[in-house]
Formats: structure tokens, sequence, C-alpha cells
């Protein structure tokens, strides 16, 4: 990291993201990380995909609709969000009397930018007696032109509370909009997105690993492609697969998702065995390289120096509040 003076730095956040700034290598940022929590009344919010230090040093750690329930709930004056882009805009807009800052602005999320705004506005009028509903993995503009948002824990539910002859666009991921049309017996609109992490596993790599492992289940995310889903033994959010694995008796699991909820899931059951689910080539794409710009570093910088912070424009923040509303109390309704 370049020294360069801390205004000077907070200028560039816009372009790099973060702040680049050195930092003491004396310092142990576990410690430090611990007193600016204490100082501030910050609260750090963390999802599982996040690199294990920073699980280590956060107060939460959860799926995407534990962590928008916890950003609800919070009385820190600060909320410090490990994660992606649109988890921290969640928070925004639930708390805009709160900062909520982000260790990496430019933690974004393929999912989410696979659907523009403008582009899903004209989609939208195509279906004009249709309801929205949005995958939380989505930008603020896209939650303000739905109805109601839901998370992997609780689509299935979202969707079941509607009557049967409601027409719904489904955006913007459009396997797990497959997956709850095929588990309620639906026939949403579904938007062409995808998350680049869950769509790179290999069926070949897969059934190979199930050969040399045969009594491994394959526990899998939604948001795989179906060729995996009609492959796995249990389909849930990160939250559910931790469960599953920590109470179902198998002994072995290869895991269809992020890498990071291995971290969790070993430490829940030491004397599991946890295999990362092959991608179709070499690289390593079964890292979302965007959760992964969050490093432990950053994320002690942005305390410190309480920068980057995310803000939002309040027209937009207040039309994206009602659908993410809406969520939050049918989840509450159903005790999820
Ligand atoms: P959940 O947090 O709902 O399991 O979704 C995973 C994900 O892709 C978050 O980006
Ligand atoms: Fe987005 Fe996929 Fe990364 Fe989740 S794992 S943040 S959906 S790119």
């Amino acid at each position: 990291m370049a020294i360069i003076n801390i205004e000077e730095a907070k200028k560039n956040v816009q372009r790099a993201g973060f702040l680049d700034v050195d930092i003491d290598p004396r310092l142990d940022l576990f410690d430090e990380i611990n007193r600016l929590k204490r100082e501030k009344n910050a609260v750090i919010l963390a999802h599982y995909y996040q690199e294990s230090e920073i699980q280590d040093v956060a107060d939460y750690i959860g799926d995407s609709l534990g962590l928008a329930q916890q950003a609800e709930k919070t009385t820190a004056d600060i909320i410090v969000f490990a994660g992606v882009h649109f988890m921290a805009e969640t928070a925004k807009i639930l708390n805009p009397g709160k900062k909520v800052l982000l260790p990496d602005l430019k933690a974004g999320c393929s999912l989410s930018d696979s659907a523009p705004p403008d582009l899903f506005r004209k989609f939208k009028e195509e279906h004009p007696d249709h309801i929205v509903i949005s995958y939380i993995n989505c930008s603020a503009g896209i939650k303000a032109l739905s109805d109601i948002i839901c998370t992997s824990t609780n689509a299935k539910p979202i969707v079941d509370s509607l009557p049967m002859d409601q027409k719904i666009i489904f955006a913007p991921d459009k396997n797990l909009g497959a997956y709850i049309n095929k588990t309620t017996g639906r026939n949403m609109v579904l938007w062409n997105g995808s998350c680049m992490v869950h769509e790179i596993f290999s069926r070949e790599r897969i059934t190979k690993l199930k050969v040399r492992y045969p009594d491994a289940k394959l526990i899998a995310h939604p948001e795989c492609e179906d060729v995996i889903l009609q492959m796995a033994d249990y389909i849930g959010s990160t939250t559910q697969l931790l469960k599953f694995s920590e109470k179902d008796e198998a002994k072995a699991f290869i895991v269809a998702t992020e890498t990071g909820i291995l971290y969790q899931m070993q430490k829940a059951s030491p004397d599991k065995l946890f295999i990362p689910a092959p991608p179709d080539n070499s690289c390593a794409c079964n890292d979302c390289p965007h959760m992964k710009l969050n490093t432990l570093e950053k994320l002690y910088l942005c305390m410190e120096y309480e920068s980057p912070e995310l803000t939002m424009d309040e027209d937009l923040r207040i039309a994206a509040l009602k659908p993410i509303r809406r969520m939050l109390e049918i989840s509450a309704s159903l005790g999820l």
C-alpha cells in the first residue's frame, strides 16, 4: 500500500474502492478491530462467504436473510458490512440514520449486475399484470421496482404465500427462479440473470468425486444450475446447508456453493469431511471474487477512518424499503 495523506486517500476511495493507506505492521488487527468496535459502538455483520479471519472477528455471521434481520434490529451507531455492495445497501435502506461502511466499495455481485434497472423497468412494462418478486441479490434500483424481496431461505414460502393465479416476475436469478417454479408448481416469468460462482460447477467432476467418496452427500445452493440441483441430496441457502451438514448423519459432504461457508461447516462438525464441489476447469472460480475483495486490512482501515461509507439517494431508499419490509414481515410471520 502507498503511504499517502489520509484526506487524499479518502478522495481516492471512489477510484480504488477502498482506503489505500499503510498499516503499522506491529498492530494486531484483531485487537485493533475489537477496540474500534467498542470505541465507536460499531457492529460487524459478515456473510459466510467472507474469508475466515473476517468471520472470526465478526459480531454476526449469516446468510442474506439473517444479515438483513440483524441490520434491522441493531442498536449500533455504525454498521460495518463485510459482504458485498447490495448487502450493505440493504443495511442502509433499513438504517438511514446510521453510518454503513463497506471495506471495499467495489465488492459487487455478478448476479446483481445482470439486472440493470433501466432494462428491468422495460421488462416489467411488458408484463403489466405481474407482481415482482426480487431476490435480495439486486441493486437498490431493482428493489425499488419490486413488490417483495426474498432470499434463498424464504423464496419458496414467500411465493407460496401468494394466490396460485397471481402472475409473478422473478428476478434476477433464473436458476433460483426455475428451482422455485419447480418446487411450487408455478410458472413465474424469469429474468435471465445468474451468479458467476454458482454456474461454474461441473457435473462430470462432481460425479467423479461421488465415485471416490460414495458415502458423501452433495449439498447445493439453489443458485446452481438445474443439472447440479438434480444430483443434489439437499438444496438450501447457506444457513440451511450449514444446519443440514451439522444434523445429517453423513460423514462427508460435497459442497456446491462458495467456499467461504466450509469454514463454519468444519468448525461446527470437526469430525466430518467437507469437499468443495469442483468447477469445470482448474481455476478457483468457486471463490467469489467480489466477496473476497474484502480483507482484514481493509476492514480495519474502514473502521479506523470511517471510509468508504455507503450513501444513498433518499427517494430511492424509501422506494426500496417497502419490498424489503414486506419480506421481513412475511418472514417474521412464518417464524423464519
Ligand atoms: P444466501 O446468503 O441467501 O445463502 O445466498 C448466497 C449468496 O450468493 C449471497 O451472495
Ligand atoms: Fe453475487 Fe454470486 Fe458472489 Fe453471491 S457468490 S455475491 S451471488 S457473485
